[in-house]
């Protein structure tokens, strides 16, 4: 699987750092290479010769030791790493990482690094919830670290929460995912997400409240599985997704044009609420209300249907199209309405009625519409939800002839 792809494994000092041990016996399974740094706490819990008979190389702790230097540079270690994995990651590694304070081994390396970072937090669960480390891990996310855990569970310090390292083999599986080994290696995939924005004058539009989350999160997560994704984004409160191509526009005719820029690809999943309609003219200059007159009538056109005009049959038309069906009644029989209309393979259907809280909220409740009947879903966050739905296609496309 990770054949001679090497990782570059920072084990910071928390009680989670024994598991490192086992992160590196699971991942030499799987054909990893390591190169270990001990922090000075990491060294606390682990020996360095315990580590490094283990990963069959030498764990490097001091940034001041000549002879460490002489034979690897902290430059080096990371410039001849395929992935940077930090198992545990500790809150204080953590908001080093994202404050960008070099002061020891780890922390400096990290700095220098400019290959994809995993990081695997583990820590006492109300330290998790500190604003402090929940805002910094957030500064990280939005520079494209990928997290994996923590898990909730009972915690050394005696106390039960979310804050667990998560299992070492889910960390292995996904370093490898980052290093493109997962389900949908060799596969291009296509994900439109976020609201449109349909110019009115130059400072007003038509626009709708999604939040771009769902789109988001799958786009992440077909990346975590290997794929090559292009998200064509409208404007969203949202930092780029990890590992993918981020295309940012506003309008739906826009969105169209990156969309079919992205072709060919394998795989579209259309998340986006596009405006169905936008002005038909843009005004050159801001609208004046001048005193008394009427309120102006904006005429609408029609803006392309984006889902339809990739969905329809050609050469160019992925192997598997999802759309989205965002509904307010009869959400299943309009949705399946929707799937036939729009020619796309599954359709899932939300109600996003107010008070789902759907648009702009954290989860998501769907129905997963595809030839053979509906299906649904339980409740789920948009990350969960997003995961759930790209274990189903790479369930799917491993089945279909190439
Ligand atoms: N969609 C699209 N381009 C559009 C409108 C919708 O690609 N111009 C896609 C959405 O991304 C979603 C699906 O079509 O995957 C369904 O969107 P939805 O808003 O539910 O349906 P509409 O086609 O807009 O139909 P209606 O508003 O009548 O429900």
């Amino acid at each position: 699987m990770g054949a001679g792809k090497r990782v570059l494994l920072i084990i910071a000092g928390g009680i989670a750092a024994y598991k490192a041990l086992d992160v590196i016996r699971r991942g030499r399974e799987r054909g990893l290479e390591f190169r270990i740094i001990l922090t000075k706490g990491g060294a606390e819990f682990v020996t360095p010769l315990s580590v490094a008979s283990l990963a069959g190389s030498k764990a490097y702790t001091e940034l001041f030791s000549l002879t460490d230097e002489a034979e690897m540079g902290h430059i080096r270690l990371v410039r001849e790493a395929d992935l940077v994995l930090v198992a545990p990651a500790t809150a204080d590694l953590i908001a080093k990482m994202a404050h960008g304070l070099a002061d020891d081994l780890a922390s400096t390396a990290l700095l220098a690094n400019d290959r994809p970072v995993l990081i695997a937090p583990s820590m006492n669960a109300v330290m998790w919830q500190n604003p402090a480390v929940q805002a910094n891990v957030a500064t990280l996310r939005a520079r494209g670290v990928v997290t994996v855990g923590p898990g909730a569970g009972d915690l050394a310090c005696g106390e039960v929460g979310d804050g667990r390292l998560a299992e070492p083999l889910d960390i292995v599986n996904a370093a490898l995912r980052i290093l493109g080994d997962g389900p949908l290696k060799g596969l291009k995939a296509l994900v439109t997400s976020g609201p449109t924005y349909e110019a009115i004058d130059p400072v007003r539009f038509i626009g709708n409240r999604s939040s771009g989350k769902q789109g988001h999160a799958i786009a992440e997560a077909l990346a975590a599985a290997g794929a090559e994704v292009t998200l064509v984004a409208g404007p969203t409160a949202l930092g780029d997704p990890a590992g993918c191509k981020t295309v940012h526009i506003e309008s739906a005719a826009e969105m169209l044009a990156g969309a079919l820029k992205a072709l060919p690809a394998d795989i579209f999943i259309a998340a986006a609420a596009v405006s169905d309609w936008r002005p038909a003219a843009e005004a050159g200059q801001k609208m004046k209300k001048r005193d008394g007159g009427a309120p102006p009538r904006i005429e609408l056109a029609t803006n392309p249907d984006i889902l339809a005009t990739i969905s329809a049959p050609g050469p160019k038309r992925p192997r598997l199209v999802v759309g989205f069906a965002a509904e307010t009644e009869k959400v299943v029989e309009h949705a399946t309405a929707k799937r036939a209309k729009k020619q796309c393979d599954w359709i899932l259907a939300n109600d996003v009625s107010a008070a789902t809280g759907t648009f702009g909220g954290a989860d998501n409740k769907v129905h997963v519409i595809t030839a053979t009947g509906a299906e649904e879903w339980p409740r789920l966050s948009k990350t969960e939800l997003a995961r759930r739905l790209v274990a189903k296609i790479a369930e799917t496309l491993k089945d279909k002839a190439r």
